[in-house]
């Protein structure tokens, strides 16, 4: 019998990527294929779930290619959170996905806040309702889409949508719950408060089951699409900050997780709930269930905009177009000095949540001289993006957290140069990882350990026990220049809150 492998999905913001790894963790083969965020007006984040399928077709394949003959025995699944993808009577999506990147809510996270009780809401779901969360976006269709919302039998999360269309099970589980807002996250089942809060009936939602359950084998037509064996074991998975949490090995507290993707997320695990009273952290359920050496939630500051702040400077502003953009975008930034010259980014393109629960944050490039050409844009975009992530730490220190050093996933965390200002700016040693894709790395984790019958936090030791390299550590002289810049940062927000709020009322009025 030739040695197991296992497939881990990660349906991303920008791209679904696929994982093939072997028993011990060592990728086989990757693959990815893109999609589009459709944007239907300035406060609206779509995505065709269709697109996903296709794309996971298309990464599936080429993972497998990659890695070579032979079976895989289980799938596991992750993806982005909070999102909303409502089915109807014959099972398929009714609109496109409201993702997590939408922001049309603002008015129905206020009014469900007060309803609930600010500090209630955040004692009992373990965080305050952002935009984009499925609370918000359920609560916005029963007021201004009630037609399609008395269409909807079944509302799923982006993952659990995928795992629906593979095997035909609809479940979900306590970590990707939990982003929705309508968990209770103690007892890691549905809240009735906040379902009623939300407008939702129990029966619209799925089943809460653990993580690492098995939740149904591929359907003959899916394993035909993906390339593999039909029946093949599907585990229910989880949300993707938690997956990366697995994926990197970062079960015990200690060590900080910085994921930098299309969003950021700075991650500590929590062995029991953790709830922080200023409402600027996410205390969620973890893909563990709680154990002696198993923590069952993570504290989380979550940054809106990461990469996708890169990216669009390339797209938008450069004009770089192809594969390599995002590397020649971190060329361009390694070519001028720590501190751009003078000049700021302040990366609200999709307003913030850690620490300001802003929706209406914006963008800003703060202190343009003529002088200031693309080297400085592009280091400012990057470290704009990592005063953002500095920002969001300051939030989990302040609620405890005493990392000793940081593991930094994501695609952001192939570039040396961005390792190297996230030493920089933390003023704490980076740990790179030898395998790039944590967050499907834990989906495959997941399914391995369901497997091998192996508690998933042991596996995440296992698999990550030697995968660190020798640890980066901050250059003094990079260290102060930012240390000199952080306060000017964090101090042109609160001036700026005001008008970022004018200016988006502005833009709903004019279009
Ligand atoms: C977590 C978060 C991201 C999204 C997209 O709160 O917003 O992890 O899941 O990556």
């Amino acid at each position: 019998m030739s040695a197991p492998r296992y497939l881990g999905l990660d349906l991303g913001t920008s791209s679904l990527k696929a994982l093939v790894v072997d028993a011990a963790g060592r990728t086989l083969g990757t693959g990815s294929a893109p999609y589009p965020i459709v944007r239907p007006a300035s406060d609206r984040a779509e995505q065709d779930p269709e697109a996903w399928w296709r794309a996971a077709a298309v990464a599936t394949r080429a993972a497998l290619a990659a890695a070579g003959r032979g079976p895989v025995a289980a799938i596991g699944l992750t993806g982005q959170m909070h999102g909303t993808v409502l089915l109807g009577d014959d099972d398929r999506p009714l609109a496109p996905a409201v993702i997590w990147m939408d922001r049309r809510a603002a008015a129905e996270v206020a009014d469900l806040t007060e309803e609930v009780g600010r500090e209630r809401l955040v004692e009992l779901a373990g965080s305050p309702l952002a935009v984009g969360f499925q609370a918000a976006t359920i609560r916005w269709l029963t007021r201004h889409r009630p037609d399609l919302w008395a269409a909807t039998r079944t509302v799923l999360l982006p993952k659990d949508w995928l795992r629906f269309r593979l095997t035909g099970e609809i479940a979900t589980d306590p970590s990707d719950a939990s982003g929705t807002l309508l968990l209770d996250v103690r007892r890691r089942d549905w809240a009735p408060k906040l379902l009623a809060a939300a407008g939702a009936d129990r029966g619209v939602l799925p089943p809460v089951r653990p993580s690492g359950a098995w939740a149904g084998r591929l359907r003959p037509e899916a394993a035909k699409a993906l390339g593999l064996a039909a029946a093949t074991p599907v585990v229910v998975g989880a949300g993707d900050a938690p997956a990366a949490a697995l994926g990197a090995g970062i079960v015990d507290a200690g060590t900080l997780l910085l994921t930098l993707s299309t969003g950021a997320q700075v991650l500590v695990p929590a062995p029991e709930v953790r709830i922080d009273g200023r409402g600027r952290l996410h205390t969620f359920c973890a893909a563990l269930d709680p154990g002696p050496a198993s923590p069952g939630w993570y504290q989380m500051g979550a940054v809106m905009t990461a990469g996708a702040a890169l990216r669009w400077l390339g797209r938008e502003v450069f004009w770089l177009d192809g594969d390599d953009a995002d590397r020649r975008l971190v060329a361009l930034a390694a070519a001028a000095p720590a501190g751009a010259r003078g000049l700021l980014f302040l990366p609200y393109l999709a307003g913030e949540r850690t620490p300001h629960m802003a929706p209406e944050a914006r963008g800003v490039f703060l202190g343009l001289t003529a002088a200031h050409g693309r080297p400085e844009l592009a280091r400012a975009v990057v470290e704009g993006v990592t005063f953002a992530c500095a920002d969001a730490f300051a939030a989990l220190a302040e609620a405890g957290a005493t990392p000793s050093e940081i593991v930094v996933a994501g695609g952001g965390a192939r570039s040396g140069l961005w390792q190297g200002i996230v030493a920089d700016v933390f003023g704490l040693p980076v740990r790179p990882l030898a395998e790039a894709d944590q967050t499907a790395l834990g989906a495959a984790l997941l399914a391995a350990a369901a497997d091998a019958r192996t508690a998933p936090a042991d596996l995440a030791r296992a698999w990550s026990a030697g995968t660190r390299g020798e640890a980066l550590s901050p250059d003094p002289s990079r260290r102060a220049a930012y240390e000199e810049l952080l306060p000017i940062f964090r101090g042109a927000f609160a001036k700026l809150r005001d008008d970022f709020a004018a200016l988006a009322r502005f833009a709903s009025a004019r279009g």
